[in-house]
């Protein structure tokens, strides 16, 4: 799919939940990131760090603080195993440990650097080039951050400077299961275009 048409990629990039054990390898790896860069950001500043994790023990630490993260902001249930079924929320709860690459996406912090708000704005671009990359290589991703609620641990976890915060962390890798890339669902665009006013 490495010549893919960019508006079949767009549509076929979604969020996936089980990934297959098949090597990702370093070069693939090069490339969605390296695509991940050619985003926009304030004063072009570039401000994106990107921590490639193959580490299968790190993996399943981060995976351990994801649960943990899903548990603080559902209550007392453990996350739910993948499915598809109506009414079960489309959250990835796959053993991350068994995900060939995590991508921890951070942010290096700028003294005048505005708005808090904003912050993302500089980062998020560079998210949605990666996965759409991905995508265009046959590859699945999933924008996460529920994690965050365990974010003193990661940082600690992966050796992450105070100067520098996590954006989102990504698991790469090929569509595992019954799940493939495409088949996501959006709202009509005639719901949300809007012509000269609201
Ligand atoms: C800001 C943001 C945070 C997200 N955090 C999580 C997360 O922590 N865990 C997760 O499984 N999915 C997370 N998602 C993925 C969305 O749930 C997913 O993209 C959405 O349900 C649409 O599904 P689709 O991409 O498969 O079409 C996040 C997406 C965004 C944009």
């Amino acid at each position: 799919m490495a010549d893919a048409n960019f508006f079949d990629v767009v549509r076929s990039q979604r969020g996936i939940r089980r990934y297959a054990p098949d090597e990702v390898s370093d070069d693939v790896v090069r490339q969605i990131i390296d695509a991940a860069t050619w985003a926009p950001s304030g004063s072009n500043r570039q401000p994106w760090h990107f921590i490639v994790i193959r580490d299968e023990e790190i993996k399943r630490q981060l995976g351990d603080l994801y649960k943990e993260g899903m548990m603080t902001l559902g209550g007392t249930k453990a996350p739910k195993p993948p499915t598809n079924e109506p009414g079960v929320p489309p959250i990835f709860s796959d053993d991350l440990a068994s995900v060939p690459v995590v991508v921890m996406v951070c942010l290096e912090k700028w003294p005048a650097r505005g708005r808090d708000n904003l912050l993302g704005a500089h980062i998020f671009p560079a998210v949605q080039n990666l996965m759409l990359a991905a995508a265009a290589l046959g590859l699945g991703t999933r924008l996460t951050t529920i994690w965050q609620h365990k974010n003193v641990e990661v940082m600690a976890l992966l050796g992450i400077p105070d100067t520098v915060e996590t954006m989102a962390m990504i698991p790469l890798g090929y569509p595992g299961g019954d799940e493939h890339l495409g088949g996501g669902k959006r709202k009509p665009i005639d719901d949300v275009m809007h012509f000269d006013r609201w």
